[in-house]
């Protein structure tokens, strides 16, 4: 069976608060084209302050769109915090599922930012952040 490359990124916003509606609603238009047309899936979650986003997909097409996204100036600090290759894809039907705004999730994605937490702790926290954004995503299925 071909294997899907997963990946977790989480950075830091630097939308000003006036542009944040507009500009999500632009990358996602911009995403979820591009994705499609490589096959990509994934799901984005955007907080007050940051952003984290599951990519998944062949793992070159993967590479190519993270390289894109980190060039991005609408975020800053982007840090790929997990990858696998994995049977499954987490989000196969999304090209980009977005999951809106949430602050648990935020208190989530500063230590990984931070880079404060030991490693054990750290993993841990990848973890929440992976079944978090899988269940802010279907709830807006
Ligand atoms: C938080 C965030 C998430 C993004 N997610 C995607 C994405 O999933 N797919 C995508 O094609 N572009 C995404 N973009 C937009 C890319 O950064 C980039 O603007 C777009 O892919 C065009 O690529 P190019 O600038 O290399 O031409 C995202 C941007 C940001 C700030």
């Amino acid at each position: 069976m071909r294997l899907v490359t997963s990946l977790l990124y989480v950075s830091r916003m630097t939308l000003e608060p006036e542009e944040v509606a507009g500009g999500i609603a632009a990358i996602v238009e911009v995403a979820r084209s591009r994705n499609a047309d490589l096959g990509i899936s994934g799901a984005l979650v955007a907080t007050d302050a940051h952003f984290a986003q599951i990519l998944e997909g062949r793992r070159d097409a993967v590479f190519d769109v993270m390289a894109s996204i980190e060039r991005d100036r609408r975020h800053t600090e982007v840090t790929v915090v997990w990858t696998e290759d994995r049977e499954q894809a987490f989000f196969s039907d999304w090209s980009m599922a977005y999951a809106g705004t949430a602050e648990y999730v935020d208190k989530k994605i500063s230590p990984l930012l931070r880079g404060s937490l030991p490693e054990h702790e750290r993993q841990g926290v990848i973890s929440e952040l992976l079944l978090l954004i899988q269940c802010f995503v279907r709830e807006e299925e």
